[in-house]
């Protein structure tokens, strides 16, 4: 593993896809940074932390021979991976939001950024980028945020979280390709926040319905049964669970 540290930059993500492009950087190569003055959400969104108590790293790791329409086994792998440390940290009602939040009693904790460099019908390499709220106490604007410290009243070592994290985050991901897609969804939907519960959602257009969380495709979309129990699949972009 190569660790690159960085007292501030604009997204750990940017830069590490930016070095990757420039010369090859090896598997597992890692760059946190105490500070990011632009960081990068899903869906454009930015992700806010403050200098020295949160982490916000990214990690580049290489598949073999992974078909792209398999991709969602990184984000299922990383979620788990994530989840699997933080449980270990006994942080409390640990589960997954669709498709890659990671909740605390309901409150996000920790989101990721995935991007994956294609070579043919196969990803090549992923630059996930993770953000995970560790001793911040402070969301203005942001209800439905947490971290480590506000849920457990306890203060954590950056370094030790950060070690556990990547320690858990590459045992997933180890020969991914080879994994059997079934068997890492199965593990995913157990943590799946509000499966076979009654949710509300609201799609794009604005109009809001019932239904109920299934789990996910092949392809990683989310299954949700709705009226005359038909399920339907929605990409992330379609839909949002509202809770
Ligand atoms: C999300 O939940 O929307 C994903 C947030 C991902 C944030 C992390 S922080 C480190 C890395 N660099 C970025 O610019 N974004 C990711």
């Amino acid at each position: 593993m190569n660790l690159i540290k960085l007292n501030a930059i604009d997204s750990t993500n940017t830069y590490l896809k930016r070095l990757a492009k420039e010369t090859y950087q090896e598997d597992k190569t890692v760059v946190v940074a105490e500070s990011q003055l632009s960081g990068r959400g899903q869906m454009g969104n930015g992700w806010l932390s403050r200098e020295g108590q949160s982490l916000t790293f990214s990690v580049l790791k290489r598949f073999e021979a992974l078909d792209v329409e398999k991709q969602f086994m990184i984000s299922m792998a990383v979620s788990l991976g994530i989840s699997e440390a933080i449980k270990a940290l006994q942080i409390p009602n640990i589960a997954i939001k669709w498709p890659n939040d990671i909740l605390s009693a309901k409150k996000k904790i920790g989101g990721i950024l995935i991007e994956n460099i294609l070579e043919g019908s196969n990803v090549k390499y992923s630059v996930i980028g993770i953000g995970i709220n560790v001793n911040e106490t402070d969301f203005p604007a942001l209800p439905q945020a947490s971290s480590f410290k506000l849920e457990t009243g306890k203060t954590f070592q950056l370094a030790e979280v950060l070690q556990l994290l990547l320690k858990t985050i590459f045992k997933n991901l180890e020969n991914l390709s080879a994994k059997d897609f079934l068997e890492l969804k199965t593990h995913y939907e157990k943590d799946l926040f509000r499966r076979d519960v009654v949710s509300f959602f609201e799609k794009n257009n604005g109009l809001g319905f019932n239904g109920i969380i299934k789990g996910i495709s092949d392809s990683g979309e989310l299954l949700v049964e709705i009226e005359n129990n038909s399920l339907q699949k929605f990409q992330l972009k379609e839909v949002k669970l509202i809770y």
